[in-house]
């Protein structure tokens, strides 16, 4: 099991870019804020909070949450963008979850750092955590496993028709593309879904 704290201990964090994800701002620019809804919006796994301050930026109230501590002081030591907040938390802690409601989360590379026999548990937050009607917006890490070969990870790789499947139970997708914008090397390996809670 990876321990994520060590990895910001030791300096381990390859995903660490300082910016906010292109498709992120590319999701802000073609949808605008509404599709957001007006409640504060999580961020499941937000290392050093860039996305967060990104969407603060936008004039919504993200709520950041990662288990690794240092990547919450991380994000702490940034002047504020707007309305955000950050707490350690384990998103896949039914505990947390208790009386906690958002009008969106923002899914960027938290899904493929779960192993994925933890898959059902991350739909299922978000089916907790996301109120009736409110939305699901992620950027995928999209390449398929070599059939036959153990998945090596994180990150951990998916399918389109795999994500459909696992929030089918609770989403409808409104919304996908294969993003413009992308950090480099990552081009043609993400795919934007906005899926809404039923
Ligand atoms: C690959 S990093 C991505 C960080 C950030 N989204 C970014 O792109 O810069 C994955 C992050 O998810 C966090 N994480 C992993 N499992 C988590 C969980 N169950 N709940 C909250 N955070 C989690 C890790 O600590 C780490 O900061």
């Amino acid at each position: 099991m990876t321990d994520w704290n060590n990895r910001y201990q030791i300096g381990d964090t390859p995903w660490e870019k300082g910016r906010p994800a292109p498709p992120l701002l590319e999701v802000l620019g073609r949808l605008g804020t509404d599709i957001w809804g007006s409640r504060p919006v999580l961020v499941p796994g937000c290392g050093s909070g860039h996305d967060v301050r990104a969407i603060a930026a936008a004039g919504l109230s993200p709520v950041g949450i990662d288990l690794a501590p240092l990547a919450i002081a991380s994000a702490d030591f940034y002047p504020k963008a707007g309305d955000e907040t950050y707490e350690k938390a384990d998103f896949l802690d039914s505990g947390w979850r208790e009386g906690k409601s958002f009008s969106a989360v923002w899914e960027h590379t938290c899904f493929c750092a779960i192993n994925p026999s933890r898959r059902e548990d991350y739909a299922q937050a978000c089916a907790d955590l996301i109120e009736p009607g409110g939305r699901l917006i992620g950027v995928f890490f999209l390449t398929p496993n070599e059939p036959g070969k153990e998945q090596e990870g994180p990150p951990f790789n998916s399918t389109i028709s795999e994500i459909d499947g696992i929030f089918a139970p609770w989403f409808v997708r409104e919304h996908d593309w294969v993003p413009e914008n992308t950090y480099p090397g990552r081009d043609g390996q993400e795919w934007v879904a906005v899926f809404r809670r039923e």
